[in-house]
C-alpha cells in the first residue's frame, strides 16, 4: 500500500530529515528532529509527528512514543502565562513540590499541559540561580520568591488581572 506523505513539514526540516536519512541509524535523530519542530511552532502537532514518522521511515507510534516520554517536548500550544515552578534542590527541601501540586489543582492540569482557555501553561524548571529565594516560580517573565502553596490562587488571579489591564490598555 502507498502511503502519500502529506507536506506540512518547512522546507529546512525536511531538508534536516534528507541528511539524517544519508547517515547511519536515522531514527536516531528523531529527537533533534523533534526540537527542531517544537522551536519553530512552539509545540508538536499530531499532523508534524506523522509526517516525521513517515519521511524518516519509522512507525508514528515510535515519533509519538518519544514525544510523549520526554516532559520537555510539549503537544499542546502553550498558554498565554507560562507558570514554571523550580524544582531544583533548594526549591525542592523548601516545598516546591507542594507548589506544584497547589497549580496541578488550582488549574485542572499537569505538567507541560495549557488549561482549555489557553491561559496557563504548567511546566517546572532546575534551579533558576536564586536558591536564596526559594522556593521560586516564575510567571512569563516574573520571578516570585519564597512562595507558598496558600499563595498559588493569588498568584494566577494577578496574572488574569494583569492580562485584563493589557488588554483595556490596547
Ligand atoms: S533551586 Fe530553585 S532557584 Fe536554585
Amino acid at each position: 500500500m502507498i502511503t502519500e506523505t502529506k507536506n506540512t513539514l518547512p522546507k529546512e526540516i525536511c531538508d534536516f530529515i534528507d541528511v539524517c536519512l544519508t547517515r547511519e541509524h536515522p531514527e536516531s535523530y528523531l529527537i533533534a528532529v523533534l526540537h527542531k519542530l517544537q522551536q519553530q511552532f512552539g509545540y508538536l502537532t499530531r499532523e508534524h509527528m506523522d509526517e516525521v514518522a513517515q519521511r524518516l521511515h519509522v512507525p508514528a507510534s515510535f515519533v509519538s512514543g518519544v514525544a510523549t516520554f520526554y516532559h520537555f517536548f510539549r503537544l499542546q500550544p502553550r498558554g498565554k502565562f507560562s507558570i514554571s515552578v523550580c524544582l531544583g534542590t533548594a526549591c525542592f527541601v523548601k516545598g516546591a513540590d507542594k507548589i506544584l501540586d497547589a497549580f496541578r489543582a488550582e488549574l485542572g492540569v499537569d505538567l507541560a499541559e495549557t488549561t482549555k482557555d489557553g491561559l496557563f501553561s504548567l511546566d517546572c524548571t532546575r534551579c533558576l540561580g536564586v536558591c536564596g529565594l526559594a522556593p521560586v516560580v516564575t510567571i512569563n517573565d516574573k520571578v516570585y520568591s519564597q512562595v507558598t502553596p496558600q499563595q498559588v490562587p493569588d498568584l494566577i488571579n494577578r496574572a488574569k488581572a494583569d492580562l485584563e489591564t493589557t488588554e483595556t490598555k490596547v
